[in-house]
């Protein structure tokens, strides 16, 4: 489904849900309302939704996204909930707490909307209107804030219009937001750390784990307002990376981009056609898939910089640095 020519905002109620729910299980892009803010929403599991999406936002890089689910039961096929976490859903959940927990081996959800990491970020918002999507589409939704890279959250429907209007298929309209800023998202992979300040004060995390939070050091921002270091690990592949490899050598494996050279070793393609959505939703799951094969040094065919291509070279980058 493509965003051309125009956005439809509807006002929420059952029948535009309903439609909401269609265009996500067909690809589409549809922006919704959370206690926090808007979310821009698509199905969790289609990559090249997510690429669309990362596309639609403007976004530089891949930043992981959070998934949305209707409750527990849900975010428990995922992820894997150790007491913490087990604990903090008990207390916040539906509600504006975001937990990064190891990804379980069997999540469905696309490695591009993980950006390739092991570990997966979660919610299950309050809101009326996002349950009741998020029931109506019945699987994970992931949703950034539905604004342009760089830009502030939206809390109203005119907000999401000003950024993303003719970039996404729909804007399900229930009026402002109540609470305004993203949700708090708490590290649960070791130490249970503060990774974004939001909606939920952090006292009262505290005071449900009896522990204080960790406050990471800063590392790498994103486009949130509220912008102290969100990420500073990235996916990374075992095997070395060599990029602009034109002429793959003997014993390297290929990761290919468009027209492959002749090469009998090991070969993904990120896209055949030369398309960067397919190549956008393809990046993480062949580099794994590389590396799973044993490869010692993965030849990665030069990618054109325009569109997506830019946000692909960033995390090609990411992978070919030296590792520490
Ligand atoms: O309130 C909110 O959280 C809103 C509504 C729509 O739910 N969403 C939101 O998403 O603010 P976004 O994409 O704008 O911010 C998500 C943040 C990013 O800083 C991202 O780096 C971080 O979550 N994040 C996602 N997955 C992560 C992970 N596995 N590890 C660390 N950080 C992660
Ligand atoms: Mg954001």
């Amino acid at each position: 489904m493509t965003a051309e020519p125009g956005t439809r905002v509807l006002k929420a109620d059952p029948a535009s849900i309903a439609t909401a729910a269609t265009a996500l299980r067909q690809g589409g892009l549809v922006a919704f309302p959370t206690e926090t803010v808007y979310g821009l929403g698509a199905d969790a599991c289609h990559g090249e939704a997510i690429a669309r999406l990362y596309a639609a936002k403007g976004r530089p890089a891949f930043n992981p996204l959070i998934a949305h689910v209707a409750d527990v039961a849900a975010a428990r096929r995922l992820a894997v909930f150790d007491a913490a976490a087990e604990k903090l859903a008990a207390a916040f959940w539906p509600g504006p707490l975001t937990l990064v927990l190891p990804k379980r081996p069997d999540c469905p959800v696309a490695a591009l909307a993980l950006a390739g990491l092991d570990s997966i970020a979660i919610r299950v918002p309050s809101h009326k209107t996002a349950r009741a999507l998020l029931a109506a589409f019945g699987g994970p939704v992931v949703a950034p804030s539905a604004n342009r890279s760089g830009h502030v959250s939206p809390t109203t429907p005119a907000h999401v219009l000003a950024d993303l209007r003719g970039r996404i298929d729909l804007i399900l309209d229930d009026g402002p937001c109540a609470v305004g800023v993203e949700s708090t998202i708490v590290g649960l992979l070791g130490e249970p750390s503060l990774l974004r300040p939001g909606g939920l004060p952090r006292e009262e995390i505290e005071r449900v784990l009896g522990q204080a939070l960790v406050m990471p050091s800063p590392g790498e921002t994103d486009d949130a307002p509220l912008a102290p270091g969100m990420l500073a690990s990235h996916y990374a592949p075992t095997a070395r990376v060599r990029l602009d490899a034109t002429t793959p050598r003997q014993g390297e494996a290929l990761l290919a981009f468009g027209a492959a050279p002749p090469f009998d070793g090991t070969t993904l393609n990120l896209s055949p056609r030369g398309d960067l959505i397919e190549a956008a939703a393809n990046l993480f799951s062949h580099l794994r898939a590389l590396d799973a094969a044993g490869a010692t040094t993965i030849a990665v065919m030069p990618v054109p910089h325009d569109g997506l291509g830019d946000a692909i070279n960033d995390r090609l980058a990411r992978a070919a640095a030296p590792k520490p």
